[in-house]
This record gives structure tokens, sequence and C-alpha cells, in this order.
């Protein structure tokens, strides 16, 4: 068997509920679909809903007697004592080079907040996807906004974080971060917060090197599909037939196209 080089994608942003598990999972269950590989790291361990998800789709499919993909999955939970965190790293890079021969693809999800594990995730990511709800605050995590003066702009603190990382790689020759920015839970209404949420993430994008994907709206049907372990991609499995609407068809599309926005060739 040939050895792989698996393609490894970070979710994260330094701010919670932005939807970090969901778009891992989603994201997983889309790349397995279109025939790849992949593992899926939970990073944010102690809190594990990435780790609950894997788990209630395999429950999910035993107790339905269905077929359904399941990724593989890794948990990882950060150690109490600091003293052990770089054992813990060099654990963690051992496992993932091991991963890494494995899969085509590896999907880091990590926690709102930052610990070493939340760090690593950034320096082990070939792309790091940043899923943000359409609100000003939550933009402050890229760049704080001056409301007399909208062109003036300070990095937020995530984005100095980024840029603190891309250092890191670039010392040590790993090629450069490619860093998308996804809108999620956008309000299916237009609004003047929406509008400028819009215009000031795209006038930061350049300054801090990031792309920005389409973004995915606000559905109930993310948060139902939870409990089953189940995803918007499903839709075909028997189980969801009779829920099949176009609101299932239209979220399907979403996570399609941010999977195309990270690999084009796809
Ligand atoms: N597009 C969406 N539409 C509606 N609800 C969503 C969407 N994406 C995520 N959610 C819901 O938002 C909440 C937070 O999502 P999720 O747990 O994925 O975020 P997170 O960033 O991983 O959170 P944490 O920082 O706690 O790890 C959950 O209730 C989830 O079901
Ligand atoms: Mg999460």
């Amino acid at each position: 068997m040939n050895e792989k080089n698996a393609h490894i994608i970070t979710i994260s942003n330094e701010k919670g509920g932005t939807g970090k598990s969901t778009v891992s999972m989603h994201l997983a269950v889309f790349l397995m679909q279109e025939g790849f590989k992949v593992a899926v790291i939970d990073m944010d361990g102690r809190q594990g809903t990435l780790s609950k998800y894997v788990e209630n789709r395999k429950k999910f499919a035993i107790q339905n007697h269905i077929n359904l993909i399941v990724p593989q999955l890794v948990t990882v939970a950060p150690r109490d004592n600091s003293v052990e965190y770089p054992n813990h790293i060099s654990e963690i890079e051992l496992a993932m080079s091991e991963l890494s021969k494995q899969y085509d693809a590896i999907i880091i999800d990590t926690p709102g907040g930052k610990n070493y594990l939340f760090e690593e995730a950034h320096k082990l990511a070939d792309t790091l996807i940043t899923p943000i709800s359409d609100s000003l605050i939550d933009l402050n995590v890229l760049s704080e906004i001056d409301k007399d003066n909208p062109t003036k702009n300070h990095a937020g603190h995530y984005a100095q974080f980024v840029w603190e990382m891309r250092k890191y790689r670039a010392q040590r020759g790993k090629k450069l971060l490619n860093w998308i920015v996804v809108g999620n839970k956008i309000s299916p209404l237009n609004s003047r917060n929406k509008t400028m949420f819009f215009e000031h993430l795209n006038n930061i994008a350049k300054l801090y090197g990031f792309r920005v994907a389409d973004g995915i709206k606000d559905r109930v049907i993310y948060k139902e599909l939870f409990l089953q372990g189940l995803t918007v991609l499903d839709v075909k499995t028997e189980a969801l037939k009779g829920r099949l609407t176009m609101s299932h068809l239209a979220a399907k599309q979403e996570i399609k196209s941010l999977a195309e926005y990270i690999c084009p060739q796809n």
C-alpha cells in the first residue's frame, strides 16, 4: 500500500460556539462521501462534542441497521499538569505522522479558547478554517472595528495569534497556512448588521491574509441531527428520507461549496 500524506484541516476560532464542531463533522462526512479516507481529531476532548457526534453516528447506524460512513476518531484532552505538555505534544506529533500516512485528510476540531492543544492544532494545519457568526461582536476576534473610522483596523487577538502561527511555520520552512474564514449561522434575513459584517470581513481579508468562503445559513437542521450523529449530507439515507426538505438540500449545497473552496480540484 502506498503511503499517503494527509491534508490537515484545522477548524478553529478563539471564540466559543461559532460552529467548529458542526463544521468539522460535516466536512468529514462530505469528504468521505467523495471517496477520501478521513480521520477526525477532537482536540476539544474535555468538552468532546465532536467525539459524541461520531459516537452517536455509530450507535444510530447499528440501531437502525444502516450503513453510514463514520470517520476514524481520535479524542485528545488537555493534561492538567503543565510539566506534561511537551511530552504530550511529542506524542501527538508522532501519532499525527502515523495517521498522516493512512488518511487523505485529517480534520482537527479545537476548543473555543487558547490552550497548548489549540496552539498545536494550528502548528499542524495545512488549511485553517474559521467559522464565524455574522455578529460584529464575533468579528472582534479578527479585527477591532473603530465605529468612527471603519477603514482603520486593529488586529483582533485571534488574527494576531494566526500571524504568530504563520511566523512559527515560516521559521521552520513549512508552507504558508491557507486560511479560510466562513460565516456560519448566517441570518437568512437581510439587515444592516449583516451588510456591515460582510463589508468589514471582506475589507480585512487581504490585510490578514484569509479568503472568505460562501457562508452557511442559520438552519434548525444543523441543531437537530446531532443526537443521531447525522449530517445534512445524509439526507439520502433511509432514516432521513421522509424528512427531506428544500432546506436540507440547500444546506447540503452550502457544505459542498465550502469543501470545494478548500479543495477546488474536487
Ligand atoms: N449553521 C447553523 N445553523 C444553526 N445552528 C448551528 C449552525 N452551526 C452550528 N449550530 C449550532 O450552534 C451551536 C454551537 O455549535 P458547535 O458546537 O458546532 O460550535 P463550537 O464552535 O464547536 O462550540 P464550542 O466553542 O463550544 O466548541 C450548536 O447548538 C449547533 O447545533
Ligand atoms: Mg466544539
